[in-house]
């Protein structure tokens, strides 16, 4: 698919545009709170807008298309493991899915087509369990053995007919430093998935995966596997992507003039100063907007996303470590100290 067409006209950014046009002209009368109030509600409108990039809609069709199978309530129901850098739209992924099946009453119950939520830092059989009892409504949420608990589970994910599960920071499961895997609670989860025949869906860091590797009977139930990434603008159909992100943006931007988010020159500098993840990328735009706003500026240029990401992304820059500094060389700022260290 070509890059350009993950943003139909209907899926990009919209509200930016529907913003009051006279923004940059308050005129002689207006406030100057209402003015500041006015570039802030702006600035947070813009920021809240969704980029249905290639990758987020991929992930997107592989939930429903995991969502339409479990309808069929077979044995071993497929699930789905989504992997991500921090920043990268796991969660938002998962909000944007969950809006569309939002839990309705019934005279008897409360329908939960899709359950969802995070998991906890230190994950046991107990509080995971007591996590999904409390969202589907259990008012004895902690009470009970572990084995009553799951029994529960089961019966509520059926009363509530419960479709799909989708189960956030799943990386919980292996521990940080040691990768040890958090074997009991993945057994457990297992035999969930196969007494309810919900498929689940799991999100998390891309050490997620270190589960699958060690726990087979996982393994087999989670294929395909999605990984919704930052753009790497080394590959060429990525870099197409990143470009087609700052179309949309540009596009969302309420100025006459175009902006330097799609400048040729620029284009690599926004990739360095966001290291291609979208949540660094929708954090430097929108405060380059409000700059822009502020100062009163035609647009957003150079000058602005400078000054934009020693707000946003770096307060300690240095000239030479500011990608939109002329002293600027090119590299990513993921050395120790640098804002995505740590980052693949
Ligand atoms: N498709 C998108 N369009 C616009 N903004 C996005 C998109 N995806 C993510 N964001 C922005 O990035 C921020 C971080 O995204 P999100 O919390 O979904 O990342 P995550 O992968 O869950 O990170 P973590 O692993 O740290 O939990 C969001 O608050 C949102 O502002
Ligand atoms: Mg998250």
């Amino acid at each position: 698919m070509h890059a350009q067409a993950a943003f139909a006209p209907s899926t990009r950014i919209t509200s930016v545009n529907q913003l009051p046009g006279d923004l940059l002209d308050l005129g002689p009368d207006a406030p100057e709170m209402d003015a500041e109030e006015q570039i802030e509600n702006t600035v947070m409108s813009f920021r809240a807008n969704l980029v249905l990039h290639m990758g987020f809609q991929k992930a997107l069709k592989e939930i429903a298309r995991c969502h339409r199978l479990g309808r069929y309530r077979i044995d071993e129901p497929n699930c789905l493991l989504i992997t991500g850098e921090s920043g990268c739209g796991k969660s938002t992924l998962r909000k944007t899915y969950v809006k569309q099946f939002p839990r309705y009453e019934e005279v008897d119950r409360t329908v939960v087509p899709v359950l969802h939520l995070q998991l906890p830092s230190q994950p046991t059989v107990k509080n995971v369990a007591e996590r999904i009892l409390i969202q589907l409504g259990d008012p004895f949420a902690e009470k009970g053995s572990a084995e009553g608990k799951t029994a529960r589970i089961v019966t509520l994910l059926r009363e509530c007919r419960v479709e799909l599960v989708i189960l956030d920071e799943f990386q919980h499961f292996v521990d940080r430093s040691s990768e040890k895997v958090e074997y009991k609670v993945a057994d457990w989860l297992k035999s969930v998935i196969n007494e309810s025949k919900v498929p689940f869906v799991l999100m998390g860091l891309p050490r997620c995966q270190r589960i699958l590797d060690v726990n087979e009977q996982l393994r087999r139930r989670f294929l395909p596997k999605v990984a919704l990434q930052r753009f790497r603008i080394e590959i060429a159909a990525e870099r197409k992507q990143f470009y087609s992100v700052l179309r949309t943006l540009e596009r969302g931007l309420p100025f006459q003039s175009p902006s330097a988010l799609t400048d040729k020159t620029v284009v690599p500098r926004l990739y360095y100063a966001t290291h291609g993840v979208i949540d660094h990328v929708m954090k430097l735009v929108s405060e380059a907007l409000g700059i822009a706003l502020s100062e009163r500026r035609a647009t957003i240029d150079q000058d602005v996303l400078r000054q934009a990401f020693e707000r946003a992304i770096w307060a300690d820059a240095r000239d030479q470590d500011n990608p939109f500094h002329s002293a600027f060389k090119q590299r990513p700022l993921s050395g120790a100290g640098e804002p995505f260290y740590g980052y693949r």
